[in-house]
Parts: structure tokens; sequence; C-alpha cells
């Protein structure tokens, strides 16, 4: 039988995000017609999006670019025009002062979470096991399976529950609970929260960037969903960003 390593373990153990996958893939091409997909991440195919798409994709073929796209090597930071575009772009809609040196490209968002929780936390040289604190739980289940040693990188905290109502609630970041510790490596969430749909307020936003930067330790915002981009969020939200963070964005 084949010999798995201890990270190749790590990497093939079933996790929740592996059967959210499969039951998405499963309904998509079950070619049952009346099949409404409320599955996570349900992709909306939008006509006027697709033709968008469509005619970028015969534009880069007419000039020659898809040529390039398919055939060349890119830049292993990502494209440096296309990196300029998206600094222009979020500068001058979220006020920001980033330069090209601020912003890495990636496979993907949960790529780019993968990466750097693997950067920052988990045994680490001098003997210490740092971890990766998410202040408020539940959070997306799809980083559970992107540690390379297993849970023992990751902290969750208890949510406060807030009754907006007799029978509606908001999840609340407790920041009596909220311990940032010495072998917290960084403090992560995803906002909006995969799948519960809260939204860490503006207001606790800014308690956490005050605690983490005291700290001197990395607030990662998982900005999937999020504004400016893709902006699928329906209540106000003010995107941030400065020196202590670090912000992941999709294009999924
Ligand atoms: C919390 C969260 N982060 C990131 C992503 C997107 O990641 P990617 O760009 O790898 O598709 C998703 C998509 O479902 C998500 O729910």
């Amino acid at each position: 039988m084949m010999q798995l390593s201890e990270i190749g373990g790590h990497l093939t153990a079933r996790t929740g995000i592996d059967d959210l996958m499969e039951d998405l893939f499963k309904a998509l091409h079950s070619g049952d017609v009346g099949l409404c997909q409320l599955n996570g991440g349900s992709p909306a195919v939008i006509p006027e999006v697709t033709e968008l798409w469509r005619r970028s994709m015969e534009e880069l073929v007419r000039n020659g670019k898809f040529d390039v796209l398919v055939g060349h090597y890119a830049h292993p930071g990502g494209d440096p025009a296309f990196i300029r575009a998206l600094v222009h772009f979020l500068n001058e809609r979220c006020g920001w002062n980033l330069t090209p040196e601020n912003v890495a490209i990636t496979q993907g968002g949960q790529m780019a979470c993968f990466t750097l929780f693997n950067m920052l936390a988990g045994p680490c040289p001098d003997g210490a096991m740092r971890e990766i604190l998410f202040p408020l739980c539940p959070d997306y289940v799809g980083y559970q399976s992107q540690s390379l040693c297993g849970g023992v990188m990751f902290r969750g905290i208890r949510p406060g529950i807030r009754m907006l109502d007799e029978h509606t609630f908001k999840y609340v970041i407790d920041f009596e609970r909220l311990d940032i510790r010495p072998e917290t490596a960084a403090v992560c969430m995803s906002r909006p929260t995969n799948p519960t749909g809260n939204v860490v307020t503006d207001e606790e936003l800014g308690l956490l960037r005050e605690m983490t930067s005291r700290a001197g330790v990395p607030l990662m915002i998982d900005n999937a969903y999020g504004p400016p981009l893709p902006n699928i969020c329906f209540v106000p939200v003010t995107p941030a960003w400065d020196e202590n963070m670090i912000l992941t964005m999709s294009l999924s």
C-alpha cells in the first residue's frame, strides 16, 4: 500500500469542503431542470456577465493576446499590467495608497489563505507551535483542510449572539473572550462570512484592527464576496486595508 507522509495524510483527509463541492457538482449535473441551486457557492450564470466574458475573449483572440495567454509563461508574481490596473482600481475606489509591491496574485483566494496559514503558523524553528486565531466561529468550512499540520494550527472563538428581534439574531465578535496570545501568528476571518452570511460591522473590524496592530499580529480578512470586488454584500460595509492587514480577494 502506498505510504503517505504526514503532510500527505493531511492533504488527502476527507473534509467538509470536499462533501460540499461534491454535492454541488452532483446537483449541477443531475439534469433535473426543476432543481433550485441553493447550494454552497451557488454559481450564478448571469447572461450580461457571460456576454462580457465572451466579448473580452473574442477581443483577446483578435488582438493576438490570446496566443500569449496560452503560449507564454507569466511573471511568477502575476502579470505586471494586471497588478498595476488592480492597484489603480483599488486606490481610486477605496482611497488607499497601494503600490504594486502590496499586491500578490495567487491561483485563488483559498490558495492565498492556504499559503499564508502555513507560512505563518504551525511548528516554528524556535520550537513554538503558532496558531491562526479565528475571532468569530462559525467561519468558512474550507479553512479546515488548509493546514499542513492538522487542526492544531487553528483556534476559534465562540461568538456573541445579539438578538435583533424575537426570531432573528446576529453573530458578533465576543471581545471579552478574544485573547491574542504570544503563539498567535495571525488573526483571520472571512467578511462577509461563508456560510452564515454574517458581516462583521465596521465598528467591530475597527476594534479588531486596533487589537491586532497593538499586538503586532497581522489581521487577515478573506474578502471573497466583499466590496469593492465582487461586492455581493447587502449591508453597508467599508472595505478596509492597512499595513498590518492582509486582504484576500477572489475572482471566482
Ligand atoms: C470564505 C471564502 N474564501 C474564498 C473563496 C474563494 O476562493 P477561490 O478564489 O479560491 O475560489 C470562497 C468561495 O467560495 C469563500 O467562500
